[in-house]
């Protein structure tokens, strides 16, 4: 016994019979592991020639690496010319390689196979694996001809994936099918068993917690992912789909290499969203500054988990460098419903006298709120000053308002609209309500954008 599977879906999808089978889902839930060990059924049939398919040649490497621990072991040799295969004792032989473009799919149009192992099959396009799968037939009937695919959720097949097997990945479809039942088709009708040309079908969920190989370093290191990541990487959530960037997208936001000249400043703001720690929410200090050409630019995010007084701490840090860089810089901090809002921002700044400390109360929804940021970004109207926190800035906008975090959202969209002079009335009696967003901005900015 050279390995043994994982008992649950890893034995599931190397028992399943159907003719297209995919085993997707969660990181580490052992998904290359069982690829590699299904040809082991064919391996003394002369006849067998299976195809393990990457979409680049990069990642074939590992693929090797793994299979040089198991395959040799039979007696299996590697082979380099006039292609990378595994050749076992009995002549059957397994294909390594990789098909990156939809016209290398014709490097196989000669050639026959008795199974086709697809690595990450959200990788590769719809045509691809058609193309491909084309290529299952033989004269040999004791051989499968079928294709097995091991994968995650994302990528850019995630949405052709999805609609093919939406019977098991969609808890909406009119026949919702279980995890490793089948479903016949023909071509992409839906059929039914025994029918002429009719194929079956099943999608076995991967999950990390059924692979007991894995180590807490690994799974330490998925928690460590965006929330989209990992919602498809350590749960192996389908639903989540890849970012919309409806709201955000960091082709548009132009990239600032330093902080702007202080002469250029017009205002600067830090706006803070303190997290409730009870929810492993995250603080957020996001600083914007407005510049005389109109341009507005996000200096600095810090975003942290704490308690109360590790947050009071960190403000105190970071509202002292905000006010050495520039003395005018306001902070402005969330102030809650009731009197213990009205109680913390009072003590804010009674701790804090030199600064200039503004509540903010939430009005309207996030999204609403989010909007003036939302479509000055996506203008082109926005920059940001090249640093660390860039990309967890980058991938939570992108995602929004799909994704579980949106302080950083919410602190832009508070220092904005602070430097925007929307917001708590400083002068009530201009009448500020009857003046609308981009009168204010006109105010602000000294002219009209
Ligand atoms: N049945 C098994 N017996 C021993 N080790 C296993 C078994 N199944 C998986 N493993 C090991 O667990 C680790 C993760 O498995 P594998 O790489 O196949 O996961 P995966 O689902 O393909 O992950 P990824 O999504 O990251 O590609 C590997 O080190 C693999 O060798
Ligand atoms: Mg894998």
């Amino acid at each position: 016994m050279i390995w043994r599977p994982n008992p649950g879906p890893q034995t599931t999808f190397l028992k399943s019979r159907a003719n297209e089978v995919v085993y997707g889902g969660a990181a580490g839930g052992g998904k290359s592991a069982a690829l590699f060990m299904l040809p082991l059924y064919w391996v003394n049939n002369p006849n067998y020639r299976g195809l393990y398919l990457r979409r680049q040649a990069k990642y074939l490497g590992d693929a090797i690496d793994k299979t040089n621990r198991i395959y040799p072991e039979l007696g299996a040799k590697l082979a380099l010319s006039p292609r990378i295969r595994w050749v076992f004792p009995s002549g059957a032989e397994l294909w390594m390689n990789h098909c990156e473009h939809e016209s290398d799919v014709a490097n196989y149009d000669s050639f026959e196979f008795a199974e086709v192992l697809f690595d990450e099959l959200t990788h590769f396009t719809e045509t691809q694996y058609r193309g491909i799968r084309a290529r299952l037939r033989g004269t040999d009937r004791s051989l499968p001809y079928w294709s097995r695919a091991g994968t995650n959720p994302g990528n850019i097949g995630h949405e052709w994936v999805f609609a093919r097997f939406a019977r098991w990945l969609d808890p909406s479809h009119e026949d919702h099918a279980e995890p490793g039942e089948l479903r016949w088709f023909v071509g992409d009708e839906p059929s039914s068993k025994g029918a002429p040309l009719a194929l079956s079908r099943t999608f076995i969920p991967a999950r990390i917690e059924d692979n007991p190989h894995i180590s807490d370093a690994y799974r330490a290191q998925l928690n460590d992912l965006s929330p989209l990541r990992r919602a498809q990487l350590l749960h192996g959530d389908w639903l989540r789909k890849p970012a919309r960037k409806d709201y955000w997208d960091r082709d548009r936001v132009q990239i600032r290499e330093g902080l702007p000249l202080a002469s250029d400043v017009v205002a600067r703001v830090r706006a803070w969203d303190f997290g409730a720690t009870s929810d492993g929410d995250w603080t957020v200090g996001a600083r914007l500054a407005l510049l005389s050409s109109g341009l507005v630019v996000v200096e600095d995010v810090v975003r942290f988990r704490g308690d109360p007084s590790v947050v009071r701490a960190r403000f105190a840090s970071v509202s002292a460098g905000d006010a050495e860089l520039d003395a005018r810089c306001i902070q402005t901090i969330p102030q809650d419903p009731g009197q213990a809002g009205v109680d913390q921002v009072a003590s804010y700044q009674r701790e804090f006298p030199h600064l200039t400390i503004r509540p903010r109360r939430p009005s309207k929804d996030k999204v609403t709120r989010f909007g003036p940021v939302s479509s000055r970004a996506l203008a082109g109207n926005l920059a940001i000053v090249r640093a660390g926190w860039n990309d967890t800035l980058h991938n939570e906008l992108e995602s929004f308002p799909e994704d579980n975090y949106d302080d950083q959202a919410d602190a832009l969209s508070d220092a904005y609209a602070e430097l925007s002079g929307v917001g708590p009335p400083r002068e009530p009696s201009r009448g500020a309500d009857d003046v609308t967003e981009s009168d204010r901005w006109g105010n602000a900015a000294g002219r009209g954008w």
